[in-house]
C-alpha cells in the first residue's frame, strides 16, 4: 500500500480509524509520563516532600508559558524517583498506555543526569526501565528501547561524565539524545560527546528547531551527525533546509500537544504539520511529555487531526513514517508495515 491506493475511508470513521492503526512512538521522555497520581504516591512511598498539597494543585500548575517554565516542574516531579522498582513503575504505566493507543514499538528518551544529581546511580534508573521494556515485550506484545538523553544546560563535560557510567550497561540503551533548555545551547556545544558516542555505534537524535532556529537544526545534522531530528518544527522557516530534510529523508518526530502547550505555536489550527507533510517530510506524531501536555499518542493524533483537516492518506503517512523512522530492524518493519495495511484493509 502507499498514499496512492490506500481504500477511501469515510470522515466519520477516521477517528475510529486513528486508534486502531499500530503506530511506533519516537519522542517521549518517561519522566514526562510521571502521572501526578504516581508522583505522590511516589513521594509518600520515599519520603520525599513535594511542595504541593494535593493532586489537584499540582496538576493545577500545569500552565506553562514556553519550554523553560515546563522544565522547572517536570524536574520537580522527578525528584520522587530513587529506587529501581520507582524507574520500573513509570515507565510500566506508560507502556500499558501506550498500548491501548495501539502503540507497538516506543523508543523512550531518559535524563539520567536528572537523576545522578540526586545521588541515584545510573544503573538504578536504566535497570528499572529495561526491566519495564523487556516485561513489555512479553506481556503487552509493545517492542521498547531506550534513548540516553544528555541535558544541554549543562556541561559537554558532564555528559562525557554520565556516558561514562553509562557504558557497563551499554546493551540496555540504543542511542542517545540531547533535550533540556534550547535557545543559548546550540548543538555544536557537545560535537565532541556526540562523536564518541557515534564511534561507539549508538544511535544519534537531538531536539532541535522546538523554539531554537533553523541554525540549530543544521548543526545538528551537519555537526552532530543524527539520524533525526526531534521537534524540528522551525525549520519550515528555512526552505533549503527543508529541502535538505526531505531530500536525506531525516525524520522529525514532531509533537503536536507539547508545541501547544508550551505556546509554540498560538493554536493547534495554526501547527505545521500539514506543511512538513505535504513537503514531503518524514514527519510523525508523537506525544513528548503525555502526563504533562494533556494527552498520549492517540488523544496527539486526534486533536492534531481535527484542528488541522488531516484525512485518511496523511494517517498512513504519518504511521509508515513512524515506521520507516523507527531504530527497528528490517523485517520488523516489514511486519509492522503489513499490520498497518491491514488495519487499514477493515476500513475500506
Ligand atoms: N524539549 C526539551 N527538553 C525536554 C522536553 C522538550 O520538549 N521534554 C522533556 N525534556
Ligand atoms: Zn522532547
Amino acid at each position: 500500500m502507499s498514499t496512492n491506493n490506500i481504500p477511501h475511508v469515510a470522515p466519520e470513521r477516521l477517528p475510529e480509524l486513528l486508534k486502531a492503526i499500530p503506530k511506533a512512538e519516537l519522542h517521549m521522555h518517561i519522566e514526562g509520563s510521571l502521572e501526578p497520581e504516581l508522583i505522590f504516591a511516589l513521594a509518600q512511598r520515599n519520603g520525599v516532600s513535594i511542595p504541593y498539597a494535593s493532586v489537584e494543585e499540582l496538576r493545577k500548575a500545569y500552565a506553562f508559558t514556553n519550554l523553560q517554565t515546563f522544565l522547572d516542574i517536570y524536574y520537580a516531579g522527578a525528584s520522587v524517583l530513587l529506587q529501581e522498582q520507582d524507574f520500573y513503575d513509570m515507565a510500566w504505566a506508560y507502556l500499558e498506555r501506550a498500548a491501548t493507543d495501539n502503540v507497538v514499538h516506543t523508543e523512550m528518551f531518559f535524563d539520567p543526569q536528572t537523576h545522578t544529581a540526586r545521588g541515584v546511580p545510573v544503573k538504578t534508573v536504566i535497570d528499572g526501565l529495561h526491566r519495564a521494556c523487556v516485561d513489555a515485550k512479553d506481556q503487552l506484545g509493545v517492542s521498547a528501547a531506550l534513548i540516553l538523553c544528555f541535558l544541554r544546560h549543562l556541561s559537554e563535560e558532564e555528559a562525557f561524565a554520565v556516558l561514562e557510567e553509562s557504558l557497563p550497561y551499554r546493551d540496555k540503551f540504543i542511542g542517545v539524545g540531547l533535550d533540556s533548555s534550547e535557545v543559548g545551547h546550540p548543538p555544536e556545544k557537545f560535537a565532541r560527546v556526540f562523536a564518541r558516542c557515534r564511534e561507539l555505534g549508538l544511535h544519534l537524535v537531538a531536539h532541535a528547531g522546538e523554539e531554537g532556529p533553523p541554525a540549530y537544526v543544521w548543526s545538528a545534522l551537519d555537526v552532530l551527525k543524527v539520524e533525526r531530528i526531534d521537534h524540528g518544527v522551525q525549520s519550515s522557516k528555512d526552505p533549503a533546509l527543508m529541502a535538505r530534510l526531505a531530500k536525506d529523508r531525516v525524520p522529525l518526530t514532531v509533537c503536536p500537544l507539547s508545541n501547544l502547550k508550551l505556546c509554540v505555536f498560538p493554536d493547534l489550527k495554526q501547527h505545521n504539520i500539514r506543511t512538513l507533510l505535504d513537503a514531503g517530510l518524514v514527519a510523525t506524531i508523537n506525544s513528548d511529555d503525555p502526563a504533562y501536555f494533556g494527552g498520549y499518542m492517540n488523544e496527539n493524533w486526534l486533536q492534531t487531526f481535527a484542528a488541522t483537516g488531516l484525512d485518511a492518506r496523511h494517517a498512513w503517512q504519518l504511521a509508515a513514517n513512524s515506521f520507516e523512522g523507527s531504530f527497528i530492524d528490517a523485517s520488523t518493519r516489514k511486519v509492522y508495515m503489513d499490520r498497518l495495511d491491514q488495519a487499514f484493509a477493515q476500513f475500506a
